[in-house]
Order: structure tokens, then C-alpha cells, then sequence
């Protein structure tokens, strides 16, 4: 066999979005380190391969650039519908060409699951989001719908296999009709898919994944958590640039500040991000806060003392496994919650928008290492959770470090995640030339 033949390529094709391209590259990075003869191209708009086309990443995973699907995509947030309405019906004709045009052709397409494109589907949220869109009809069905939240959004939802009893707001996020209908399509073509990659970890998901098994006609792999703590080890200290966060986080004491982060795509009002200011600031907590375009704004109400400092933008998961920090206010965002509970934390659950109002209760109701951040006393909430001498307290931090050995043990040898990865590169090598099935 000659190696241009024994070679399987790998097109990576995700969403255009932060919270889909890094867990997506952080997979492509593991199954590079695990099968040589894997090379993979990894596929970008172009505002995307200016935000990330310089990051470090192995020889193997090159990159092929599409045009922007919107003329300005910095509008995504503000216009959501609009922006994930053209990636539906835009980005497929120019994956396409880029697929033509690729040396030695693809034999494998891993796509995204928001993308509608058969073959290998990632899935970069939670399991359970995943049983949540493969069942969407068992909710129509029970007049569960978008529209009918209003009325009937405190009604139990006990019929999704794999979800526990679940308030249908929890259940259903915010979503609008129309984004619901283009969403729904997806799940059509799920079932075309031959493989499924889901960016979680067996264990802490057993009950979704083992209720979807039964019911799906391709294998189905557990491959998370899709974050990068492979270069922790590469390169333990961070570059110069992080070096402030670090000597800041070393002249705290262990497990003492709170790491605030609202994620890097949706915001809130500048009037509630005032009353989180105010909070932190009257809880006597320590805390670390990255807060991008708002930095500058919040260091005015949070001028740097040795309590806390505002930052914009930080390696999130170095800094989540510092010693110093304790406790994680996060939004609740999937990526985010891995590296959580990778770091073995205890969370403060701060859920904005879509899949995050599950996740949060993913958090606090079914793994209970966490509370959510209510309407009341913010201060109290954070003096009481930074506090490690509560009893309730200890008990989170006791569940979270629980929750971090069955993460850290699925990537070890032998661990469901590693196994999978093994697993799905032994499938797909040998599978290799069905590219021509799918059109
Ligand atoms: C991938 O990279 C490794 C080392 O960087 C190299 O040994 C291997 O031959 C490469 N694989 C292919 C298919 O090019
Ligand atoms: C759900 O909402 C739709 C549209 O408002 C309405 O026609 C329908 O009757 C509602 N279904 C139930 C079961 O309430
Ligand atoms: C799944 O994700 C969608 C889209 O983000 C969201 O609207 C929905 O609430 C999520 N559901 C669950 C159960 O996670």
C-alpha cells in the first residue's frame, strides 16, 4: 500500500462561531496526535482565519478559506437569525467548491451538526442537547412548542429519553419559530450521518447517550471534552502576554478567586454587568473577571486592588486549573462547563441564551456542583460560595473535584473518551473512499 492511498483526509467544516471552530480544532488536534496517517483541512471563513489563523496547531491540519457568509459578520450576535440564516443556506455551495478543489480528495467530511452536511456530525454541545433536537417531534406532539411557552412553560417535560423531568423553559431556551424550523431540519439530516461525534464525556452523560443509542442507526462516539489541555502540557507557564493574570493569580491564596466570564458571543446590559460589578465588589470575594469590550468600562467601577482585577481577554482554561482559583461564574456556555469541571470547580450558573439555561440546570440539578445566580443578593451569594469554611460550599467542591476524576479518567489510557477517539479513527481508515456516497 502506498502511502498517498493509506492516507485518510479529513475535512473539518464547523459553524462559523467561537463556540463550535475551538472545539471542533481541539478534536481535529487529538486525532492528528493519535493517526499519523490522518491529515486534516480544517475549513474557515475568512473573518475566521483572521481570528485564528495564526494559533499553533501540528503540520498536519491546514487550513482552506470560504467567504464570509454575511458582508460584515462582527453584526453576528445582534443579528443572530439573520447571520445563521445565511450559513444555511449560504455555506454549502462554497464548502462545496472547496471540496473539489482539495489534494488528495477528502475522504471524510466532519461537519458540524448545525450545518447540515451528512457524513461524520460533531456536535459541540451537551448529550442531552443533542436527545433534545433528535426528539423535537415528541414535543410537537405534546403541544410543546416555542410558541406556546408563554402558557404552558412551567409544565414538566418527562418524555425525552435520556433528559430527566424538566421545566419546558429549561427545556426550550428562547428560541424564535423560525429559528426553531431551521434547527429542526437538522435533525433530517442526522439521518444521513455515519458517524456521531459528541463533544462530551460518557460518564458524566451516561444517561442521554445510553437513552440515544437504541434508537440511532450509526455508532456513536462520546469524544469529550473537546477543550485543550493537551497544551498545558507542552508549554506550562503561558507567554508573556498572559504573564500579568499569572503573577496576579500567583499572589493569591489557594482557591480563593472567583474566575467571572459571560462568554465570548452574547451580552447583557450594561445595567446588569453594573449590579454583577457591584456584587463581586461587595462580597469581599477575590475574583478575576474577563470581560472583553467591557474591560475598560468595568475597571472604572473595579479599580485594581488586591481583590480583583478585570481583564480582557485570558487563557481561559490555564487559568481555571490555577491553584488560586476556586469557583467559576460562567454563563454556562458547553465549552465553558468542560473546562470547569475539568479544572475540578464548583460553578456560579449565569445562563444568557440558548442551550445555556440547560446546561445550567444540567449544573445544578443533576450534577449539583453548582447554584444559579438568582434575581437576589449577589454579594451574599458570592461571599457564601467563595467561602471555604461553608458546609455547603465544601459539598460542591467535594461533587466538582468527583466530577473532575471521572473527566480526567476518560482521557486517560483507557478512558471512554480516549477509547472512542481510537475507535472512531479505526472506523473511519477503514471506510475510507465512502466520500463518493453522499452526493
Ligand atoms: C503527519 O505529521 C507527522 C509528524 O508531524 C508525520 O510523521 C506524518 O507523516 C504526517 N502524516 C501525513 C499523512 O502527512
Ligand atoms: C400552541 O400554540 C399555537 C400557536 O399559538 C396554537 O395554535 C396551539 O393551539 C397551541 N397548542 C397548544 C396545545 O396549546
Ligand atoms: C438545545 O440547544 C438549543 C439551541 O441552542 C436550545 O434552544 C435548547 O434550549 C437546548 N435544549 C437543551 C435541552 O439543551
Amino acid at each position: 500500500m502506498d502511502s498517498q492511498a493509506s492516507t485518510c483526509h479529513v475535512v473539518a467544516v464547523p459553524y462559523p462561531g467561537r463556540g463550535h471552530i475551538n472545539p471542533m480544532m481541539n478534536l481535529c488536534k487529538i486525532l492528528a496526535s493519535q493517526a499519523p496517517h490522518i491529515v486534516i483541512t480544517f475549513v474557515l471563513t475568512e473573518e475566521w482565519l483572521g481570528l485564528v489563523g495564526s494559533d499553533q496547531k501540528p503540520s498536519n491540519i491546514s487550513f482552506a478559506t470560504i467567504p464570509n457568509v454575511l458582508p460584515s459578520e462582527q453584526v453576528r450576535a445582534q443579528h443572530f437569525p439573520e447571520f445563521l440564516e445565511a450559513v444555511f443556506t449560504k455555506m454549502e455551495a462554497s464548502v462545496d467548491e472547496v471540496l473539489h478543489r482539495l489534494h488528495p480528495p477528502p475522504t471524510l467530511i466532519m461537519a458540524d451538526a448545525f450545518l447540515n452536511i451528512p457524513v461524520a456530525l460533531f456536535f459541540p454541545t451537551a448529550a442531552s442537547n443533542f436527545s433534545f433536537f433528535y426528539h423535537l417531534q415528541l414535543l410537537e406532539q405534546n403541544g410543546h412548542l416555542p410558541e406556546n411557552l408563554s402558557e404552558k412553560g412551567d409544565e414538566m417535560v418527562d418524555y425525552i429519553p435520556g433528559i430527566p423531568p424538566t421545566r419546558l423553559t429549561d427545556l426550550v431556551g428562547g428560541r424564535s419559530e423560525q429559528m426553531m424550523q431551521r434547527l429542526r431540519s437538522m435533525v433530517d439530516w442526522v439521518h444521513r450521518t455515519q458517524y456521531l461525534l459528541l463533544s462530551s464525556v460518557y460518564e458524566i452523560e451516561s444517561q442521554a447517550v445510553d437513552a440515544l443509542k437504541p434508537s440511532l442507526s450509526f455508532p456513536i462516539y462520546t469524544v469529550g471534552p473537546s477543550i485543550p489541555y493537551s497544551k498545558l502540557k507542552d508549554n506550562p507557564r503561558s507567554n508573556s502576554d498572559l504573564d500579568y493574570i499569572t503573577k496576579w493569580l500567583d499572589r493569591q491564596p489557594g482557591s480563593s478567586v472567583l474566575y467571572v466570564s459571560l462568554g465570548s458571543f452574547l451580552s447583557i446590559s450594561s445595567s446588569k454587568m453594573d449590579e454583577i460589578a457591584a456584587g463581586l465588589r461587595n462580597s469581599n470575594a477575590r475574583f478575576l473577571w474577563v470581560a472583553r469590550d467591557e474591560a475598560s468600562r468595568l475597571k472604572e467601577l473595579l479599580p485594581e486592588g488586591d481583590l480583583g482585577i478585570v481583564v480582557p481577554w485570558c487563557d481561559q482554561l490555564r487559568a481555571l486549573t490555577h491553584p488560586s482559583v476556586g469557583g467559576f461564574w460562567t454563563h454556562c456556555g458547553w465549552n465553558s462547563i468542560q473546562e470547569g469541571v475539568y479544572a475540578g470547580l464548583p460553578f456560579l450558573a449565569y445562563p444568557i441564551a440558548m442551550d445555556q439555561g440547560h446546561n445550567c440546570k444540567i449544573i445544578v440539578d443533576d450534577w449539583k456542583v453548582g447554584w444559579r445566580v438568582g434575581k437576589g443578593d449577589i454579594a451574599g451569594l458570592v461571599h457564601k460560595f467563595m467561602n471555604l469554611g461553608d458546609s455547603e460550599s465544601i459539598e460542591l467542591r467535594r461533587r466538582a473535584k468527583d466530577l473532575r476524576e471521572l473527566c480526567r479518567h476518560a482521557i486517560g489510557l483507557d478512558g471512554s473518551s480516549r477509547t472512542n477517539i481510537c475507535t472512531f479513527i479505526r472506523d473511519i481508515s477503514s471506510g475510507v473512499g465512502n466520500i463518493q456516497d453522499i452526493n
